[in-house]
């Protein structure tokens, strides 16, 4: 074998362990991704006509309140002031989410104050207290009340999951965040923002050194140097792709949710004035509307056009990007079952949101990598401890 290690998968996880390998160990890595480029779902690239920077799999916002992985990615690039907020259409109008004081006012015509508007919200809510909804709908009333939980959540999440909610578990949503001031941002994170000059060039900066050697368009289940039957045993493994395929689905598949992303470029400057307008009503068959060039107010984009996406959600069958987990009480009883295997197996190790069968943000991808670095790979190549 003419490397150190092989990791399946150029996500944000792959790519963490490979830089660390290669930077701090000086390990030869070959990372093999089955796409025909870097950087997993994170993976950003200029539409063709307007030069405006499209996220491919669905709109990516970097946030953490982790420290060391803050530190760590600021290594790679450095990031906009942006600062994420999301609205959303409903009955005609446009209201602010997540759901505030603006949105209950707005919704009521009203001028409540935060005591008048937690009152209101619990009065409403009052409607199944005392009870222990099994199902999401009635959880969601149970949680902020039917008027709210109707306008903006019950089709919208009825939509996500193509299943009505009153059909879906209750365990899907432990709360439902109302804030009882204007604030709108979206996410609470200490730290926010793009990356400057893209995700691609980030994702370049991680494994441009020479001992990093990158295989696209391959797959490890294909014979040839870096598949599994090459590999595993021999060499080293971290492997990032879906943890039911590596079994053969010997346990049974596990469910995800998929999105589709239909891609439109219109001849105006500004279509919709924000990055992401959500569509909670039924009568609309797309979740949202992405337009990509307010990620970048920074940039100097063309003013004669401007690309959207509208996404839909669904099921995913063998053949389509899984995206979130489904999580099923049926689904997590065979990922304990997945896990056993994988206690069983030598010289390899699985991580990511594939591998975990767990939804990561990134941030959460690059710490779950830190941490097998350095309680798995660095000791195994630094002090001759066993990987697994
Ligand atoms: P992935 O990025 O999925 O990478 C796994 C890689 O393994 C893929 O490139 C795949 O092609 C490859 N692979 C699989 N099987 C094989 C095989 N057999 N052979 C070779 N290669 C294989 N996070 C945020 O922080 N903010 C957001 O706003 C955000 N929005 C998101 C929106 C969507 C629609 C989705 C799906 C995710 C979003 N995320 C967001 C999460 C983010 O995408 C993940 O944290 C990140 O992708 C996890 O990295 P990963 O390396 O574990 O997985
Ligand atoms: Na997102």
């Amino acid at each position: 074998m003419s490397v150190d290690l092989v990791i399946v998968g150029a996500g944000l996880f792959g790519l963490t362990i490979a830089e660390r390998a290669a930077n701090e160990l000086g390990l030869k890595v070959a990372v093999v991704d089955r796409r025909g480029h870097i950087g997993g779902n994170a993976y950003t690239e200029r539409e063709a006509r307007t030069g405006i920077e499209v996220h491919r799999y669905g709109a990516h916002l970097f946030h953490t309140s982790h420290e060391t992985v803050w530190a760590y990615v600021n290594r790679f690039t450095a990031f906009t002031n942006y600062v994420h907020h999301v609205y959303t259409t409903h009955d005609g109008e446009v209201f602010p989410l997540p759901i505030n004081l603006g949105t209950i006012n707005q919704f009521l015509h009203a001028a409540l104050s935060p005591r008048q508007a937690r009152d209101w919200v619990r009065e409403q809510a009052g409607e199944l207290a005392g009870t222990d909804p099994e199902n999401l709908n009635d959880k969601g009333i149970q949680l902020i009340g039917r008027p709210l939980y109707e306008a903006f959540i019950k089709y919208y999440t009825g939509k996500q999951w193509q299943t009505d909610p009153k059909d879906l578990s209750a365990s899907i949503i432990s709360r439902l965040p109302v804030r009882y001031t204007y604030d709108n941002r979206y996410f609470n994170d200490t730290h926010e923002g793009l990356p400057v000059d893209g995700y691609t060039a980030w994702f370049e900066r991680m494994v441009d050194n020479p001992n990093i050697e990158v295989h696209l368009d391959t797959d490890f289940f294909d014979d040839g140097e870096f598949g599994r039957a090459a590999t595993v045993g021999s060499v080293p493994v971290v492997y990032t792709g879906p943890v039911d395929r590596y079994f053969d689905y010997a346990e049974g598949e596990l469910g995800w949710r998929t999105i589709d992303l239909e891609e439109e470029v219109l001849p105006i400057e500004d279509f919709q004035g924000c990055a992401v307008m959500n569509y909670p009503d039924p009568d609309v068959r797309f979740t949202r509307i992405h337009e990509f060039r307010h990620f970048h107010p920074e940039r100097d984009y063309t003013r004669d056009a401007t690309v959207i996406m509208r996404e839909y959600s669904r099921f995913a069958g063998r053949d389509d990007e899984p995206y979130y987990p489904v999580n099923t009480a049926e689904d997590r009883a065979k990922v304990l079952r997945y896990r056993e295997r994988v206690k069983a197996e030598r010289q390899i190790l699985f991580g990511g949101r594939l591998g975990s069968y767990k939804y990561f943000d990134m941030h959460m991808a690059i710490g779950s990598a830190l941490s097998m670095y350095e309680n798995r790979i660095k000791p195994h190549f630094a002090a001759g401890e066993a990987l697994v």
